[in-house]
């Protein structure tokens, strides 16, 4: 504890600390979330989707995901596909890979049964150490403490440490966990976080904590301030092809993007390069004159997506795959989320 005696920690501030925010989660925590189970199997799968994604956005995902695959058993004969048909709209599909690859080696390494100490959950792919003390404190194996965005935030201001300081914030986060009830602990750091030490506006002044808060009453710098990076602007042109049985060809993403192992429409940087592939597969004659455009925004990527239709009357002439054709009524894989914008367009 050498560099908190530095902070000036205490042990009974420690004691108080965890008071206080135990008190306030029993009061104002999240307690009521769908994966407050202690199934690890089912905590693990709302840890991986609650890594960069809000609560709200989680939950409806997370119950239909545990509707159809209720254990690891039932998940473990999933495909990839599968797996990406449910994660479709979640973004961030690399975590649904690595929930599938998780699975080969709980097979292999573990005898198919979720690994239950700590360095054996963190040797899964996509696991790193706030995500593996979560799903082992949080299923009563164990208990660990965890270090992500809020609790970085909160414990830097409360106890007045530089936020990049990662070494004294882990050792920070470590020994405030009591023994007893770590697991309600860090849900309460990681509520704290989102609900009361907020990033811009910080609730201070009804901060239960303040009291004992080396920032308080904590106003954001502009070095604090969070900056507002500008969504960067993206123009992507998508070919929707359909042929005479009203099949859609679609392409498994095989390359590193955002949409890598989900099926889309062929995209491309600009039309040319859109006319270039239509022409090599003697596509041009087909092709529609109109062009739809509509805007895909995440949070730091502003798509504009320009749709070109090309309906496809003689199979004969062209050179495509006739593996690639997927009826709309039966889509049992991932799409992006502007793939299902374009189907909705084209049902119009
Ligand atoms: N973020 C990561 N894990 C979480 C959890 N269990 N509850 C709320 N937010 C989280």
């Amino acid at each position: 504890m050498s560099s908190m005696t530095k902070l000036n920690y205490h042990s009974k501030l420690r004691t108080l600390f965890r008071k206080k925010l135990l008190k306030w989660y029993d009061r104002y925590g999240r307690d009521s979330l769908p994966w407050k189970v202690r199934d690890i199997y089912k905590i693990w799968i709302s840890e991986i989707m609650l890594q960069q994604t809000q609560v709200k956005t989680v939950i409806p995902y997370y119950k239909n995901f545990i509707t159809k695959y209720p254990n690891l058993k039932k998940l473990s004969a999933a495909s990839l596909d599968e797996i990406m048909e449910l994660w479709s709209g979640l973004g961030f599909y690399r975590r649904a890979e690595n929930i599938h690859k998780s699975l080969r080696k709980i097979e292999n390494d573990f005898d198919g049964n979720f690994p239950e100490t700590y360095d054996d959950i963190l040797s899964l792919p996509g696991i790193g150490r706030t995500t593996a003390s979560a799903i082992l404190t949080f299923s009563g194996k164990g208990h660990r403490s965890i270090l992500d965005g809020n609790v970085k935030r909160f414990l830097s201001r409360a106890f007045k440490i530089r936020d990049n300081n990662m070494n004294a914030l882990w050792e920070l986060s470590e020994d405030l966990l009591p023994e007893k009830r770590a697991d309600d602990f860090i849900q309460a750091y990681m509520d704290y976080g989102s609900l009361v030490c907020k990033k811009s506006k910080p609730l201070c002044y009804e901060c239960p904590i303040n009291t004992i808060c080396m920032s308080y009453p904590y106003t954001p710098s502009n070095n604090n301030l969070v900056k507002k990076t500008r969504p960067v602007k993206k123009e992507i042109w998508a070919l929707v092809i359909i042929n005479r049985n009203k099949d859609i060809y679609l392409e498994k993403i095989s390359y590193d993007n955002l949409w890598k192992g989900l099926y889309s429409s062929p995209i491309f940087h600009n039309k040319s390069d859109l006319l270039k592939w239509a022409s090599s597969f003697k596509l041009n004659k087909s092709l529609n004159s109109v062009t739809w455009k509509f805007s895909h925004n995440l949070s730091h990527i502003k798509f504009t997506f320009n749709v070109m239709v090309c309906d496809i009357k003689y199979h004969k002439k062209i050179s495509l795959s006739v593996d690639n054709w997927y009826n709309l009524s039966s889509i049992d894989f991932g799409i992006p989320k502007y793939q299902t914008t374009i189907f909705n367009k084209y049902k119009e």
